[in-house]
């Protein structure tokens, strides 16, 4: 496949060139693409403002380049092959042409439905084809679409959806999950009591739940596109147009609307998707995320399709009907890349051998990792017993502000480590640095992860609020990105991602900022003031401890704050941990000491080091005899 590194030279070729003439390295491979209008230059950018344009003036769209493309050469290839929840249920297998039909025909659904260009709609469905639909239907016509994860609660769904003021909301009557069937679109009558600006809201129909449709705002998704025409031709964009809008936590305040726009990041997630996983003609491709992340944006859907992969969508759990489902699926439809997250790999190892073994696993050739660093026995247990220790494991750093994979093997090609995300992809100019922004140069060292020069997929603003995502990623050092995490350069010039510098976690690969978290809590009404730190959990990574001052503590405490925590952000935030303290240790100008909770936290109390000068010293003693170890 053009495009595809093939070996290390290659790769160290395609490296220095991206690095010594990176508009003409970018402008090589847009050049694979269908252009309305060619850009008129690569590149323009800042990191002061920051200010960053690829293909500037370029036009294009990019459903275009993921479909229409492809239609010659590959309309009965299958483009979607989807695996039910329930294994006896029927798998489906949507090919590039049925796709496009099913694209064209819901563009006209959401036109007649008062959508258009610039619009934004949120998409709040459970892991079936359409979900991808309504993405690239409103890829189509123009719409910023802004997934939201379907486990978030009516509250986070509300907020979301003011921020970007949102027209429509595409969901779904309910959500199959193992077992239980979650209802859906219940929850999103409850967030529209919360915001006024969505105006219509189309209902998928899955699991046949009951639900109330409201006259003059909610239709069914069957009937929308009852007799409409399934040809449409798409709008034309600008590069720099808004392609979506995706919330991620950050260390403070709430989710921010991370910005992607339509050129480079259809160039970067094509690039990535095919030199990391070395996506061969013909290959089945699984990301297990969901579409509600980066990762599936970027890796089920976009990334793939530009490349014209067939791409498998799972809409259960890993664990239903047993923790062999993973690899039931790989077998049963012959997976040739496998990519997943440390958190699934721990949890199905801690359910035994037995799970795996029955199964022949011989069709993987590619197996990755994602979303949080990968403990040396988890990846080990992964390349043993899931890759035979035949496959190359890629582990793969990026960011939703980063939209592609920055830091990896490249697979079979740049020779592997465990736990080592390794190297930078071709256009990555990554630089580790001290906490004065110095560079930090050699081998051996270990510091701050900054990027110094864009990719094509960097994110451009933060929805609604330009100074925020100044602030937040472009003041902390000059002239670079600052991704908020730390890394270290081995003797080989391989990085490895030690994990956030900042007061965000990674629970289960999922992004949670520590204030998020406590603003949460806080909404107890016994509750004063909380402190909530991550402390490391064998299966999820991180957990959530929360310490809380309270005022006349009832006996289920602990199990309301977590259903608070439930119904304002969603389950994925309770903590694990909760702690009723007399007190927090802060410092003599009133900020609480994080260091020291994280310490106790993490059952290591014993090295917390002088406490003497903070304010309270004396909060620390009691909290550690009380503490959740
Ligand atoms: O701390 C890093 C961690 O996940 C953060 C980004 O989270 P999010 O925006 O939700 O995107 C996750 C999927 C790309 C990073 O700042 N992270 C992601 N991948 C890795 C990782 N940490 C270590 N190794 C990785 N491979």
């Amino acid at each position: 496949m053009n495009n595809r590194i093939t070996n290390l030279s290659e790769y160290t070729q395609a490296y220095d060139k991206s690095v010594e003439n990176p508009e003409q390295f970018w402008e090589e491979i847009a050049e694979t693409f269908q252009w309305q209008k060619r850009w008129d230059n690569v590149l323009d950018w800042n990191f002061k403002d920051p200010d960053v344009k690829w293909f500037v003036n370029g036009k294009l769209n990019i459903t275009e380049n993921l479909l229409d493309r492809h239609l010659e050469k590959r309309g009965d290839q299958i483009a979607i092959l989807w695996e039910p929840n329930d294994p006896k249920e029927a798998h489906q297998e949507i090919t590039y042409r049925e796709l496009h039909e099913k694209v064209c025909q819901f563009s006209n659904a959401l036109l007649a439905q008062g959508i258009g260009k610039g619009d934004r709609v949120i998409i709040y469905m459970p892991m079936v084809p359409e979900a991808t639909v309504a993405m690239l239907a409103c890829a189509r016509i123009g719409a910023v679409h802004s997934v939201v994860f379907a486990g978030f609660s009516a509250t986070a769904l509300a907020d979301r959806a003011t921020d970007c003021q949102a027209k429509m909301i595409l969901t779904a009557d309910g959500n199959y999950r193992g077992s239980k069937s979650i209802p859906v679109k219940s929850v999103v009558d409850k967030a529209l009591e919360k915001c006024d600006c969505v105006e219509g809201v189309i209902v998928f129909q899955r699991t046949n739940t009951e639900v109330n449709m409201k006259e003059g705002r909610d239709v069914w998704w069957h009937e929308s596109i009852e007799g409409i025409s399934k040809e449409y031709a798409a709008e034309v964009m600008d590069s720099e147009d808004l392609l979506f809008i995706l919330y991620t936590s950050g260390s403070t305040g709430k989710p921010k609307g991370v910005v992607h726009t339509c050129g480079g990041y259809m160039i970067y997630t094509y690039y990535s998707f095919l030199n990391v996983f070395q996506y061969d003609e013909g290959d089945v491709y699984w990301c297990t995320a969901d579409i509600g992340w980066i990762t599936g944006h970027s890796y089920i859907v976009y990334g793939p399709l530009l490349a014209g992969a067939t791409t498998l969508m799972f809409e259960g759990v890993p664990t239903f009907p047993d923790a062999g489902r993973f690899w039931e699926v790989c077998d049963k439809h012959q997976v040739n890349q496998f990519y997943t997250a440390p958190t699934a790999i721990r949890a199905l190892e801690a359910c035994g051998l037995e799970f795996v073994e029955p199964y022949k696993l011989d069709s993987l050739k590619v197996i990755g990792s994602v979303g949080e660093p990968i403990n040396e026995e988890a990846w080990h247990w992964y390349h043993e017993h899931v890759g035979k220790r035949n496959c190359p494991l890629v582990d793969t750093w990026w960011q939703t502000e980063t939209g592609g994979i920055m830091i990896s093997a490249l697979a079979g090609i740049i020779p592997v480590k465990p736990a080592h995300a390794s190297l930078p992809l071709p256009g990555i100019q990554p630089i580790i640095v001290d906490r004065n922004g110095n560079e930090i140069t050699g081998k051996n060292v270990q510091g701050n992860l900054c990027i110094k020069f864009p990719w094509p997929s960097i994110l451009r603003t933060t929805y609604g609020d330009h100074e925020r995502c100044r602030l937040t990623y472009f003041t902390t050092y000059e002239n670079l990105y600052a991704t908020g995490d730390g890394a270290k350069r081995d003797h080989d010039g391989y990085i490895r991602i030690l994990g956030r510098v900042d007061d965000v976690m990674n629970i289960s690969g999922h992004r949670m900022g520590t204030a998020e978290v406590e603003n949460a809590i806080d909404e107890h009404l016994q509750v004063i003031e909380s402190a909530v730190v991550g402390y490391p959990h064998d299966i999820k990574g991180q957990g959530i401890y929360a310490f809380v001052i309270c005022e006349n503590a009832s006996d289920n405490i602990k199990e309301e704050i977590r259903s608070k925590v439930s119904e304002i952000i969603g389950s994925i935030a309770k903590p694990d941990k909760i702690q009723v303290v007399p007190g927090l240790p802060k410092t003599r100008s009133g900020k609480i000491m994080r260091r020291i909770l994280r310490k106790i936290a993490a059952g290591e109390s014993d090295q917390l080091g002088d406490t003497s000068t903070l304010l309270n010293p004396e909060v620390v003693e009691a909290i550690v005899l009380g503490a959740e170890v």
